[in-house]
């Protein structure tokens, strides 16, 4: 019993400084200006100590990716802090690998800025830009799942990468959020985005978005993303998606047809049913005018008795194998939920694709 009290009050003890630390810190304690360093700039930000990078980054007009709104839960913002970063706390470690760390990889939604500051950020991530725009058409693709598309308003262009993601902004009880896409429109559709979003029940994103009409405004950040397509038209593309993993796919594959018409590309898509398939028709459309576009789509669940269906059957994986020949110089994109991606890239290690050609995306 005495043991039990003596833990009690001690627990009580230490969350009561802990708290007594945390007001004592937003109210009284006072960093002052500090300097924020990027890429050893010439004239380093001048701002309020105190704040996360993240917001400040933010409030600069830098837009770090960040899909959890600055809770530390979804390891998007990840940026090199070389010094002024403080010490890197348990809320970070999960989310970096051994050698991030070793690289002063920090989350910028975790380091609070208490003095001067020198961070690294990509030339790429310097470029995103905030978008205003609005819905110009929305169509349903299946029973949970819409193509959307966003007219851009300020600015009117977007210079985007295929394979790359916006963050679209959302309303949450807690204020506004972001949530990534992948962009589904091609990437001479330079004066609009379009994405394919399946609805999470419960998501704050999908949510968002499956109820936005017509004319509604939108906000977003972009183009993110590491996908680099490999401007050699002798290398096959190889895009294998899943689900809503067909988006980057079809920027992808339309961005390659209007300038290299005769480069081979394999779309390989899996989904459960037949209820589940879109696009199908589209593409067969398109492979009649560019037969070296090859077509597959694959379903994992059983066919219902009498129902017509004359693709693959099963995990979408075995159709990969079963379809590509070994040793071909190829690059491939992946898309989809984890073990499709881990069973799709065993394959085409397989056939002899080295791990530099594959870039993937995975999400449930
Ligand atoms: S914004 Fe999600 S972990 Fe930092």
């Amino acid at each position: 019993m005495l043991y039990l009290t003596a833990a009690l009050v001690f627990g009580g003890l230490t969350a009561a400084l802990a708290l007594g630390l945390i007001v004592a810190e937003r109210f009284l304690v006072n960093y002052g200006i500090c300097k924020l360093d990027i890429n050893a700039g010439e004239t380093p930000l001048e701002l309020e100590g105190g704040q996360t990078l993240l917001s400040a980054l933010y409030s600069n007009e830098i837009f770090i990716p960040s899909a959890c709104g600055g809770k530390g839960s979804c390891g998007h913002c990840k940026i090199t802090v070389d010094s002024g970063g403080g010490p890197l706390l348990p809320t970070e470690t999960p989310y970096l690998s051994r050698s991030e760390i070793r690289s002063n990889v920090r989350l910028a939604c975790q380091v609070k800025i208490r003095e001067d500051i020198f961070v690294r950020i990509p030339s790429d991530l310097m470029d995103v830009k905030l978008f205003n725009a609005s819905v110009e058409h929305v169509r349903k693709l299946t029973h949970d799942t819409r193509e959307v598309r966003f007219k851009l308003a300020e600015p009117i262009e977007i210079s985007q990468r295929p394979g790359q993601y916006i963050q679209v902004q959302a309303p949450s009880p807690e204020g506004p959020v972001f949530r990534a896409y992948s962009i589904s429109s091609p990437a001479y559709d330079i004066n609009a985005v379009e994405l394919m979003v399946r609805l999470v029940p419960g998501g704050i994103g999908s949510t968002y978005i499956h109820e936005l009409q017509e004319g509604d405004p939108v906000t977003f950040t972009g183009p993110y993303g590491e996908f680099y397509l490999n401007d050699d038209p002798s290398v096959e593309i190889v895009c294998v998606g899943g689900g809503c993993g067909m988006a980057p796919m079809k920027n992808i594959i339309y961005s390659i047809y209007e300038n290299t018409p005769d480069r081979v590309c394999w779309l390989f898509f899996g989904c459960r049913t037949t209820e589940d398939i879109f696009y199908l028709e589209e593409f067969t459309t398109l492979a009649e005018k560019h037969p070296s576009l090859k077509v597959i789509y694959a379903l994992s669940d059983e066919l219902i008795d009498g129902q017509q269906w004359d693709g693959e059957t099963g995990f979408v994986h075995l159709a990969v194998d079963k379809h590509l020949e070994a040793n071909i110089d190829r690059q491939a994109f992946l898309c989809g939920p984890p073990p499709m991606i881990d069973a799709v890239m065993r394959v085409l290690e397989d056939k002899g694709l080295a791990e530099q050609n594959i870039f993937y995306d995975k999400f449930n």
